[in-house]
């Protein structure tokens, strides 16, 4: 059993870029659990299914393979033996995501894989429900958050590099909607665990946050 570190919190707070920047400090492997989510969306937005649909969506499901593969560090999402890492960094698809995810089945049927690799590895796991659902005994949980309004002008600069056209009331409105859903859906809603450091990066920029979880962490193991 390895040194599980389990990082929530709502769309855009920092979890990857912080919990990539821990995982290389701290020699933790980086587990990116939205990252399974968006493939899973990836694979049906792809293949033409009603996103409306759950009994096709729950349908499909077995024919999906999801596996991770790690190159100098940083995670590769492979589907059906496809890397869609980069596919999956859509506003389609995080739209696609934040539907598909309230789905159980969809749920249940990460949930094994996830808990397979914090077994097996030091991992930091990001994601809505690692510690309240994934792994409810983590050694450190952190909730980590901050306003719709930075959340949104962050995601707006990402996408604006990438020569994504979204404008940043387009953005804002994604991350409302994904704040939403997220906090909504009956089942693993996303939520603080009441043993849960929370974090609040507002006012912090991405050094700053990246020490205060390493020094939240240290101070637990
Ligand atoms: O974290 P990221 O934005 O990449 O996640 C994409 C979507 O997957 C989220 O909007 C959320 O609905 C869903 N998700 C989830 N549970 C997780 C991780 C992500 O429901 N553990």
């Amino acid at each position: 059993m390895g040194i599980n570190i389990a990082l929530d919190g709502p769309s855009g707070a920092g979890k990857s870029t912080i919990a990539k920047a821990v995982a290389a400090k701290m020699q933790y492997v980086y587990v990116d659990t939205g990252a399974m989510y968006r493939a899973v969306a990836c694979y049906m937005v792809t293949s033409g299914t009603d996103l409306d649909d759950t009994s096709a969506i729950i349908g499909k499901l077995n024919e999906i393979a999801i596996k991770l593969e790690y190159k100098d560090g940083a995670q590769h999402v492979i589907l059906n033996g496809e890397d869609v890492s980069e596919k999956i960094r859509t506003p389609e698809i995080s739209m696609a995501a934040s539907k598909t995810s309230a789905i159980p089945e969809v749920r249940a049927f990460l949930f094994d894989l996830q808990q397979t690799m914090a077994k097996e590895n030091d991992i930091i796991m990001d994601g809505r429900d690692i510690g309240t659902v994934v792994l409810p005994n983590a050694d450190v949980k952190i909730f980590l958050t901050a306003s719709a309004e930075e959340r949104a002008n962050r995601r707006f600069k990402e996408l604006q590099e990438k020569g994504d056209p979204s404008t940043y009331e387009e953005v804002l409105r994604d991350i409302e909607q994904r704040d939403y859903n997220d906090t909504h859906r009956e089942t693993a809603p996303l939520k603080k665990a009441e043993d849960a450091i929370e974090v609040n990066t507002t006012e912090l920029d991405l050094q700053q946050s990246i020490d205060e979880i390493c020094r939240v962490i240290n101070e637990r193991i």
